[in-house]
């Protein structure tokens, strides 16, 4: 079996792939007024040939993991399609998606029986209201009745994702963790990341990944031996919490060492990282079966252009002028 490395010795198993760039959530830091089309249609996002050709080839070159990601990737009308599709192939053993849930307690049943194993959804409070002025969605209870659907639908394990936020929701913290004394959750507190739309909401809302970790260490809870499937996430249990929790602290020295993953964006190219650099285009090679030895070579070769790390320490946010156009 192939294996995709870099130049630093980082191994990739992990693909998270855009499959539309659509969101019907309004998120302060990532699409505060909405989505808006830029230059390119809906039809314009990687059809189910495409998508079953780039995860074929990603297969084929070692990947185990699939995330879907958007926007909301649950928009597109051929969403079970899609993940019948990469799970065609047997050494994609992982099928996650990452949502924001509001379809999740409608069709969740649906998503498992099409062959999805994970699920990573985002709550940002536990407070309808705050729920709403956040998201611009009045779904706080849809999306709460979906957790409650997943878990009846059998997935054991749900991870929720919450950016916190000075001044929004970070003053809600033992809120979100009494929530989780009693569900097998793992709630991961993402650090806000400045993109090219959000300097100001940044600088006014940012809280350091460190503060936050100093606050849950005070609290007892204890980092967990790292294992292959963490990523960059720290995660940490505590012994009267059934449920676990996951820092995403993308400013810290080291976040950038234990990368696993690659990007594929809506419309088909190749990103070796969230930020900074234009994308790899492959959507030439995704046109037939016949191409899939030159798409697996472009994958590879384009691999040795990753950086060792992202460059956002210096407040370069690169092309990313948000979060749902590269899949988050
Ligand atoms: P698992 O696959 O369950 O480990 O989750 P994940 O963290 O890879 O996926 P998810 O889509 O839930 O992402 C959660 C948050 O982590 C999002 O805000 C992502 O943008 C952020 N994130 C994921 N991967 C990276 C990365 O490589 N770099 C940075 N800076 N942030 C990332
Ligand atoms: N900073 C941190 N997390 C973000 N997300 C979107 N934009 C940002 C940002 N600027 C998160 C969402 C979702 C995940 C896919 O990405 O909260 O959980
Ligand atoms: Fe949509 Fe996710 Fe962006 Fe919120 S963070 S607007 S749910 S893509």
């Amino acid at each position: 079996m192939l294996q995709l490395t870099d130049a630093f010795a980082r191994k990739f198993y992990y693909l998270r792939l855009s499959i539309t760039d659509v969101c019907n959530f309004r998120c302060t830091y990532c699409l505060p007024d909405g989505y808006k089309p830029h230059g390119h249609s809906n039809k314009s996002f990687l059809s189910l040939d495409e998508i079953r050709r780039v995860s074929r080839a990603f297969a084929h070159l070692g990947t185990e993991k699939v995330r879907l990601t958007g926007g909301e990737p649950s928009l597109r009308r051929d969403f079970c399609e899609i993940i019948a599709a990469v799970r065609e192939n047997p050494s994609i053993k992982t099928l996650a998606v990452t949502t924001n849930g509001y379809r999740m307690a409608r069709d969740i049943n649906k998503w498992r029986d099409a062959g999805l194993t994970n699920i990573n959804v985002s709550v940002d409070s536990l407070d309808a209201r705050q729920f709403h002025a956040i998201t611009g969605q009045d779904k706080f209870r849809d999306v709460m009745a979906g957790i409650d659907a997943a878990f009846d639908a059998g997935f054991s394990k749900v991870k929720v994702n919450t950016v916190l936020m000075r001044d929004v929701n970070h003053a809600s913290l033992n809120t979100f963790l009494d929530w989780i004394k009693t569900r097998p959750i793992q709630l991961r507190f993402i650090e806000l990341m400045e993109t090219g739309d959000g300097g100001d909401l940044f600088r006014k809302h940012h809280v350091s990944g460190e503060v936050l970790r100093e606050q849950l260490v005070r609290q007892g809870w204890q980092l967990q031996i790292r294992s292959r499937s963490d990523g960059p996430a720290q995660v940490f249990s505590h012994p009267d919490y059934l449920g676990e929790i996951g820092l995403i602290m993308p400013y810290e020295k080291d976040f950038c060492a234990s990368c696993n993953r690659l990007r594929v964006s809506a419309i088909g190219n190749l990103h070796l990282c969230l930020f900074g650099e234009q994308g790899i285009p492959l959507r030439d090679l995704l046109a037939d079966d016949m191409q899939q030895d030159d798409l697996m070579d472009r994958i590879q070769g384009g691999l040795s252009r990753k950086k060792q790390t992202h460059f956002l320490h210096e407040g370069n946010t690169g092309i990313t002028q948000n979060l749902s156009f590269i899949g988050g």
